[in-house]
């Protein structure tokens, strides 16, 4: 297994760029099966998110080339499978999604639960609620959810509570729907932003992505198209906030400020002071933060993917900090290993109170899950020593070169296997 082990204390400076967002990648990865005709998807994230849905996609029958690291040609004419097995199901979340895809393609699909972090119960209800308005019949057997309909139609669906997810697969399996299907109470993230202009470069109908009435009136045929997925919000934010909690003084790089107004309003809140270009921005920070309250909502409120690095961040705050949750049941289990660091937060339900320490100190932690693994590799460059950060299996799902991009930073960060460990342990 491999690990990070990172020499911490330095202020990060420079420039980083920001790779196309995982979020938005793997909606529209599946969402190639409703085109009739090969597709061209650029500026891929390099993440094992991405390998697994183009591994589903070759598995159901699409014949997938790369034209270079980021650029990926899928021609789904012969995907003729309408199967995805626990195996690939299980390793993330999006899974779900081939239930939409596929479901739009075939009128049938038979998926295992998808897998993905573990925030306490994630369910799958208003996505089943969606299909099922749309016409099909939902069951679950011998652990497959499977999705079937003579024929699907559109209708109106009110969703219960904002969920990205159920958004996206009503759209996928909406899209080829004949009729008009209306989603109230959509959610608006840049992805469900993005895949919504994904299949309307294909010739979808979709309007209104982005707010929370997205309308879709069915279209019988999808065209080829070549399609550049939009810049990682997430990811830009870890890089900002890790700017900001090593005192450092970076540019990133290939961004939509826009999308990054909440954690620019946060940075600035304690301190920071965040200059944003057209496509960049610049986060400055030469003291400690000060503290501040903050809500994780759905999109535009501040995302709770960037609720574990903003923690780790206020951990070192001059003052006390209130976070609260408000997507997710249960996503501060990340908390036990920044105690192990000296940070002082109390959990309380969906609340975290962190009283700021001078600083964080060195110690070997686990990455419990993606966004807490950011988090943890934050805390490690702001401690001054040695960190070892395991487990990254989870970070490798939603960041690209990490190593890379930190180091070009500036930090002392390597990514190390036991085997060159007990190599080097066996040399000496
Ligand atoms: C997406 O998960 C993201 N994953 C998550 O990002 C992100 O944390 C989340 O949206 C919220 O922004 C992907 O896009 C692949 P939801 P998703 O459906 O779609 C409840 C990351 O770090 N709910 O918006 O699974 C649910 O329990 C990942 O990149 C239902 O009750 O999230 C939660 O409380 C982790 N019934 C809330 O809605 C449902 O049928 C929001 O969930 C669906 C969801």
């Amino acid at each position: 297994m491999d690990k990070f082990v990172i020499k911490g204390g330095k202020p990060l400076k420079g420039t980083v760029r920001i790779g196309g967002a995982k979020n938005a990648a793997v909606a529209i990865l599946p969402a190639v099966l409703l085109c009739d005709e090969p597709c061209v998807i650029e500026n891929l994230p390099e993440i094992s998110d991405v390998t697994l849905i183009l591994r589903a996609l070759e598995y159901l029958g699409a014949d997938i080339s790369y034209i270079n690291k980021s650029t990926v040609s899928i021609d789904p004419t012969h995907a003729n499978a309408f199967v995805v097995s626990k195996s690939i199901a299980e390793g993330m979340r999006a899974s779900s999604y081939f239930l939409g895809a596929l479901l739009g393609r075939h009128n049938k699909a038979r998926v295992a639960p998808p897998g993905g972090c573990d925030f306490g119960v994630r369910p799958i209800d208003q996505h089943i609620k969606g299909f099922e308005a749309l016409g099909a019949k939902v069951t679950i057997e011998n652990g497959m959810v499977e999705a079937k309909a003579p024929s699907l139609s559109g209708c109106s669906i009110y969703l219960d509570v904002v969920s990205v997810g159920a958004t996206i697969n009503i759209m996928l399996a909406a899209t080829k729907a004949p009729g008009l299907t209306v989603i109230e109470n959509a959610a608006k993230e840049p992805h469900i932003v993005d895949l919504a202009n994904f299949l309307n470069s294909m010739g979808a109908d979709i309007m209104g992505a982005g707010t929370g009435v997205i309308k879709i009136r069915g279209v019988n045929h999808l065209h080829s198209t070549n399609y550049s997925i939009i810049p990682d919000q997430i990811e830009a934010g870890t890089y900002m906030v890790a700017a900001a909690a090593t005192g450092g003084d970076v540019i990133i790089n290939n961004v939509i400020p826009k999308h990054l107004e909440s954690i620019i309003a946060k940075l600035t809140e304690t301190g920071a002071q965040v200059t944003e270009y057209d496509e960049a921005v610049r986060v400055k920070m030469d003291r400690r933060p000060k503290g501040c309250k903050i809500k994780t909502m759905p999109h535009p409120g501040f995302p709770t993917d960037m609720q574990p690095q903003i923690a780790t961040y206020l951990a070192i705050a001059d003052g006390t900090s209130v976070i609260t949750e408000g997507v997710w049941d249960s996503r501060f289990r990340y908390v036990d290993q920044l105690t192990l660091m000296g940070a002082d937060i109390v959990v309380d339900g969906k609340t975290a109170i962190i009283s700021g320490v001078e600083g964080l100190k060195p110690a070997p932690v686990k990455a419990v899950d993606l966004r807490a693994g950011a988090a943890m590799i934050i805390a490690g460059l702001m401690a001054d020593g040695t960190t070892t950060v395991e487990d990254i299996e989870h970070i490798d799902r939603g960041y690209e070169n990490l190593a890379e991009k930190f180091a070009e930073l500036g930090a002392d960060i390597k990514r190390i296997d036991d085997h060159s460990e007990f190599r080097i342990i066996k040399e000496a």
